[in-house]
């Protein structure tokens, strides 16, 4: 069997990817690669992996050529926050790094998994059950490259015949790596400091509704998607996906019906506001339903269960509860 390499495999997917991936085919299936190195006794070091700049397509197709791969999962880029702080590196590494990812895929006959978002749309799109198909006019860096990222990958599947698919992801919440520097990272930071101080400032108004989802979710629909019969796949790239949609005012009262002194407070960022102000409030994701069979497990209050006894147990560890994109790093 060809090999699995997933390009940015240290951030907060990629982390619980490959995890899951060398637990389903083996651990010296999965290649692991990334722009940094696991260090010491990290459990994602317990299999292959690779320092490979995505922007370095020689080097690309060496790894793929020494590890005879077939499937890539391309996580590799920068996120929404820290995209508009930085829209040539976001351009960069979204586009020219999936571009060299796609040219490496026809050369070896990959299939490829690609990951869009919610900030493929802009203000002009329908905000509620936004559908599948629909206006797209992003005004983010990131929304823009994730946009070009969709038509890239229906681009090789017609013209060349590769086998690329993709999700429009929402905002993913999850406990065992950071989030990267996004819009949504409210929702993660939030459980940290409620864990921790019972209280927390979030940069978001109150009633900003986004759709978000539980890791565990995003991971089994990759997979999933992959595995599916690609003759039932009509949208293939950037499928729509939901599980649930909420406010930080409706997730702080989930999380205060389970610690009850926890209180928010709001110093909203205007920067990160207009770029949620620009998203969906929720999309309709029936062509994932219907065409790979798509349904989520995790809804809001199972999904605060979950985190809340799980960030709990690791609340000794050092973390700085500030996202990534607020720290600037
Ligand atoms: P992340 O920021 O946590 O991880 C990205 C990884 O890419 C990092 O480990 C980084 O070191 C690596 N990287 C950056 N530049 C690179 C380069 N030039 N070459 C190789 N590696 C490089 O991001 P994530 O949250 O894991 O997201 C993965 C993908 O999913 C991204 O394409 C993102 O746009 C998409 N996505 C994420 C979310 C979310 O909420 N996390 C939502 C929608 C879509
Ligand atoms: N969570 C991501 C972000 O906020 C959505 O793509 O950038």
């Amino acid at each position: 069997m060809k090999r699995i390499m997933v390009t940015g495999a240290l951030g907060q997917i990629g982390s619980e990817l490959i995890a899951t991936l060398r637990g389903r085919y083996g651990r010296d299936q999965v290649v692991g690669t990334d722009i940094r190195m696991p260090i010491g006794s990290d459990p994602r070091a317990t299999g292959p992996f690779e320092l490979l700049d995505v922007l370095d397509p020689n080097h690309l197709t060496r790894v793929m050529q020494i590890y005879d791969i077939g499937t890539i999962y391309h996580l590799a880029a920068i996120l929404s926050a820290v995209g508009e702080s930085q829209p040539n590196q976001a351009w960069r590494i979204n586009v020219n790094g999936l571009y060299n990812v796609l040219e490496a895929a026809r050369y070896y006959r990959c299939q490829v998994f690609f990951p869009s978002s919610i900030g493929v749309f802009g203000p002009t799109t329908p905000r509620d059950y936004t559908p599948q198909d629909t206006v797209q006019r992003p005004e983010t860096m990131y929304g823009v490259t994730k946009l070009t990222g969709e038509l890239l990958c229906d681009y090789y599947h017609r013209r060349f015949d590769i086998d690329t698919r993709g999700l429009r992801f929402p905002g993913l919440i999850s406990y065992k790596t950071d989030p990267g520097g996004g819009t949504t990272d409210y929702a993660v930071e939030i459980f940290y400091a409620a864990v921790r101080h019972s209280r927390y400032t979030c940069y978001l108004r109150p009633d900003t509704s986004l759709d978000m989802m539980y890791m565990p979710d995003a991971i089994r629909a990759m997979i999933e998607l992959m595995q599916a019969d690609p003759a039932r796949l009509r949208h293939r790239n950037a499928f729509n996906l939901a599980a649930m949609a909420f406010t930080p005012e409706q997730l702080a009262a989930a999380i205060r019906r389970r610690i009850a002194d926890f209180e928010i407070s709001y110093r909203v960022d205007p920067a990160r506001q207009t770029i949620a102000d620009s998203w969906p409030n929720c999309m309709d994701d029936s062509a994932a339903r219907a065409e790979w069979g798509w349904r989520p497990e995790y809804d809001l209050e199972r999904m605060v269960d979950d985190m809340l006894e799980h960030v709990a147990e690791r609340a000794d560890e050092p973390h700085d509860s500030t996202s990534r994109a607020r720290r600037g790093s």
